[in-house]
């Protein structure tokens, strides 16, 4: 070894041993006779010092070497002097007085600081990631995810489960996300997808008698990224069999508890998880993966508003739109002026999602003030009080009134709540506000298509109960689905599964799918369920996901070594790249030039 300890170890208990250290120069201070070295490694920070009169040789090298060389130090550990400890630094009592320093790499000057906290444009950190990783928050993240999925899998390990791996050549599936193709050399013209996930061969699993299977899956999406998205993520996938839905969330739950209280220093807010159905979830938060570290909730007032005098209200409440209003604490504790120019740029942040307008009344301190704000004038002194009385606003508060159709309303609380809790600072990153959202509708309605889709994935059941309206009326059967939400994020979905063939093919009727297409699709689970296959059920974490959420990080590319970008392209190896002429001709295809895009070069 080069090393006899790492640069993050040496404690006072280690005064006087002979050590070897290695690692990248992370500062040095050059005080002419002596030059202190911060060695860094990823367990830490070590400083060295060397003295010329005494070590020449060492002295020479450290005076020539400059930050992120690559450096093997050898030495004495001493105590500090008196008053120069470092309380920031694990091994701040100690130093390394150097003796022989060997060189063993040196570097160019890096595109950007490795020992500060800087901000660095996205494209840069993209295109150097190998040098993005090494800073110790990169660092801590990756290590920290190394942590998430021990523990995940000595945990899953010890409940009896077995990891089992699943192809990523798959083909195309009907779970609904765009698929990546890979053309088949032997079989011109065919086609093999990129598994998005492994669901099916889980399921299999299940008939197959493994009753308790995980896998830490890569899945692959072409989908439209944004923050909490990748083209290639990772899943913890699992499925057990003979359980009930209870089961499944007990089991989650248990071993998110454990895993966030075991390996992340952030605090969970609710111990059991909150459970929220999707229809409480959609009135109350405008989401189905609401933010819970705080309230702004929104209330339906439409039984008041409807008897007000604003016109808008009154038509919108006889046509069963809904009056929905949110009440900011304190909110109307602002000047004027400012309340106008607030309460105008919450009204241009609803609009962009579709409301027609934002309606507001900001609540006098003083009682023998007036109600500020367009709206105000509508509303009787009583019907004013039973608004108050309803959201529970005291006087101080803001009150924001939307009233459209249901999606909208739900699209402009779900925009306002996210939007003034960052302006409030209520979104704590070290606070974890893990809930499960339950009783979804089985099917949703797809406008453009005109056909019943489902809300989840075909394979998810029906609550049993709901079952005989399955074809009468569809859209009030609510799906065994249930979802972890955390902090605004969906951090994993899944369901209890349709184990009979006659069900499934049900579904698959009320979705309008033909058979003869389901079977050339999925011919083989649907084959599978003829031979004694068990009740079951699962759920896939987004592993990314997760593990941005224990890290406090905002996005998911802050925890995954090699991301892609927003338009999909890795920018350290220039993917994706032309084929050439005859590694296309091997798989039989010829590209055709867009005629709008210039090509690439
Ligand atoms: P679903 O499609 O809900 O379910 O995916 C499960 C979880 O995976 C994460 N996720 C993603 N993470 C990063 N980038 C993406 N593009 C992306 N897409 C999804 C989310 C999500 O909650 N087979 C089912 C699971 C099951 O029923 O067991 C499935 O894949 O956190």
């Amino acid at each position: 070894m080069l090393k006899t300890h790492t640069c993050g170890e040496l404690r006072p208990e280690h005064h006087g041993a002979a050590v070897k250290l290695a690692g990248w120069v992370h500062r040095r201070r050059d005080q002419g006779g002596l030059i202190f070295i911060d060695l860094r490694d990823r367990w830490g920070i070590t400083q060295v010092v060397i003295n010329q009169e005494t070590h020449p040789d060492a002295h020479k090298i450290a005076s020539d070497a400059r930050n992120e060389y690559v450096l093997q130090v050898s030495g004495n550990v001493r105590n500090r002097p008196e008053g120069t400890a470092n309380p920031e630094l694990e091994t701040g009592d100690i130093e390394v007085v150097g003796q022989e320093i060997v060189l063993l790499n040196p570097s160019l000057t890096p595109p950007f600081y490795i020992n500060k906290e800087d901000r660095i444009e996205e494209v840069r950190r993209m295109e150097y990631r190998y040098l993005d990783l090494r800073r110790p928050r990169m660092q801590s993240n990756i290590v920290l995810r190394h942590r998430i999925v021990k523990f995940v899998r000595d945990y899953l390990d010890a409940k009896g489960f077995v990891e089992i791996e699943t192809p990523i050549l798959f083909k195309t599936t009907p779970e609904g996300a765009r698929e990546f193709l890979v053309p088949s050399r032997y079989h011109v013209g065919k086609f093999y997808a990129l598994a998005q996930s492994p669901q099916q061969f889980k399921q299999l699993l299940m008939v197959s008698g493994y009753e308790r299977y995980f896998q830490f899956a890569r899945c692959f999406r072409d989908e439209d990224l944004r923050g909490e998205r990748q083209p290639e993520f990772t899943q913890l996938d699992l499925e057990m069999s003979f359980i009930e839905r209870e089961d499944m969330l007990q089991l989650i739950e248990g071993l998110v508890i454990a895993m966030v209280e075991s390996v992340t220093d952030r605090k969970l807010l609710f111990k059991p998880f909150k459970r929220l159905t999707f229809t409480e979830a959609m009135e109350t938060y405008g989401s189905d993966k609401p933010d819970l570290r705080y309230g702004l909730e929104a209330h339906d007032i439409s039984e008041i508003a409807g008897k007000s005098a604003f016109a808008a209200f009154q038509s919108n409440v006889a046509e069963g739109k809904p009056v929905k209003v949110i009440c900011v604490p304190g909110g109307a504790k602002v000047s004027g002026t400012l309340l106008r120019k607030q309460t105008g740029d919450l009204e241009t942040l609803v609009r962009s999602v579709g409301a027609k307008g934002l309606g507001w009344m900001a609540l006098p301190e003083n009682e023998a003030e007036e109600v500020k704000g367009p709206i105000g004038k509508y509303f009787t002194v009583d019907q004013k009080l039973a608004v108050m009385e309803q959201v529970g606003a005291k006087p101080g508060d803001l009150l924001l009134f939307l009233s459209d159709k249901r999606a909208v309303v739900y699209a402009a609380v779900d925009i306002l709540r996210r939007t003034l809790a960052e302006q409030m600072n209520l979104t704590d990153p070290t606070i974890l506000a893990f809930a499960w959202v339950i009783d979804f509708p089985l099917v949703e309605w797809n406008e453009e298509q005109n056909r019943w889709q489902p809300s989840h994935h075909l394979f998810t059941a029906p609550m049993w109960e709901d079952l005989p309206r399955l074809e009468s009326d569809p859209g009030s059967v609510r799906g065994q689905q249930y979802d972890l939400v955390c902090n605004g994020y969906e951090a994993a979905g899944g369901s209890i599964r349709i184990h009979k063939t006659e069900l499934q093919e049900r579904i698959l009727k009320l979705i309008g799918q033909n058979l003869e297409h389901a079977r050339k699709l999925f011919g083989h689970l649907l084959e599978a369920f003829q031979y004694g296959v068990p009740p079951h059920g699962g759920i896939a974490w987004g592993l990314d996901r997760i593990v941005m959420l224990c890290a406090g990080e905002p996005n998911i590319r802050e925890v995954i070594p090699f991301p892609k970008t927003q338009t999909g392209a890795d920018l350290m190896v220039s993917a994706p790249s032309f084929a050439t002429p005859q590694q296309l001709e091997e798989v039989h295809i010829a590209i055709v030039p867009d005629e709008d895009e210039p090509p690439e070069s």
